[in-house]
């Protein structure tokens, strides 16, 4: 079934069908740069002075130029951009990480793109619960897409043709031994942290951890088990992963497919984007893990 065909069986509006054939080829096309562009320094940075690649401008590019050309998208929010940007007339809004995990290019590990779908005029004052739809992509080995319409999850893996055939539905995530402890630096003045650790390690969870969270979470969601930690500490409370370019629309993904999301005390998909750059601490996976994380660091 390709991904035009499981939309239509689903009941999405000809918009978000369309939206969806936009993303399909920005996934397409940034999978093409991976593979043959440069994967050095871009010589700028975003506006949270982190330095961007090439491939982070290119990637930025390819989605908000194929956006702005989709009627039905009227606003865009990225990562890379310094502020949210009017691209039309259309209802419906698209946030995004265009490429996640983007230091690990140059080494050739995986890495991914992360999209959020809202019907809104601005993404200010928006929860991950409002959105429409959400997916990752993960550049691998094989290009793949995850996504959720609010029916559940499924998989789709793109062909020599660029087109995307459904490789697995009904994605669930239950319970096992497997663990993605992000921003480890927390345990070192965390000791809440660094006993949660211990407990994953005494009970001999597999160590799953790629340094990129699309890939991690995507290993939680295809695996069906797991746990994938990012706590903040000391100068950075909130971590480092924001809720609308990253948290939300992964959280959004883990919800439908059964497993859970919190920042140690709310649910990720309630919190409120009082800024586009917001960050959380993010637990998220298998449900009773996430109850565990919230009982050791809540
Ligand atoms: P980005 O490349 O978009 O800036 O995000 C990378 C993120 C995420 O993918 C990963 O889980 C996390 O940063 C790793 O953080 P550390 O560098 O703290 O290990
Ligand atoms: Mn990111
Ligand atoms: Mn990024």
């Amino acid at each position: 079934m390709t991904l035009s065909e499981y939309l239509k069986e689903q009941g999405v509006d000809d918009a978000l069908h369309s939206i969806f054939m936009t993303l399909k080829e920005a996934v397409a096309s940034i999978a093409e740069a991976i593979k043959i562009s440069d994967k050095g320094k871009a010589g700028t940075e975003n506006i949270y002075g982190e330095e961007q690649l090439a491939l982070d401008v290119l990637s930025d590019k390819i989605l908000g130029e194929l956006f702005k050309k989709n009627e039905h998208v009227g606003l865009v929010a990225s990562e890379e951009l310094p502020d949210e940007m009017s691209v039309g007339e259309g209802e419906y809004a698209a946030c995004y990480d265009p490429l996640d995990g983007s230091s690990l290019a140059d080494v050739n590990l995986a890495v991914g793109t992360i999209v959020g779908i809202y019907k809104t005029d601005t993404f200010v004052g928006v929860k991950g619960d409002d959105q429409l739809a959400s997916m990752i992509a993960v550049y691998g080995p094989s290009t793949t897409m995850i996504l959720t319409v609010k029916k559940g999850v499924v998989k789709f893996q793109m062909d020599d043709k660029g087109e995307f055939v459904m490789c697995k539905s009904d994605i669930q995530v239950g319970e096992g031994k497997m663990f993605a402890p992000g921003n480890l630096r927390a345990s070192a003045v965390r000791e809440d942290y660094l006993k949660l650790v211990n407990y994953w390690m005494k009970e001999q969870y597999t160590l799953r951890y790629s340094g990129g969270m699309v890939p991690d979470i995507n290993q939680i969601l295809l695996k069906g088990k797991g746990i994938f930690s990012y706590p903040g500490y000391g100068d950075t409370p909130d971590g480092k992963l924001r809720i609308l370019f990253e948290c939300a629309p992964m959280s959004l993904l883990m919800e439908q497919a059964g497993g859970a999301s919190t920042d140690g005390k709310v649910r990720v998909l309630e919190k409120i984007v009082e800024r586009l750059d917001q960050r959380t601490p993010i637990f998220i996976g298998s449900k009773e893990e996430v109850k565990r994380c919230e009982e050791y660091l809540g």
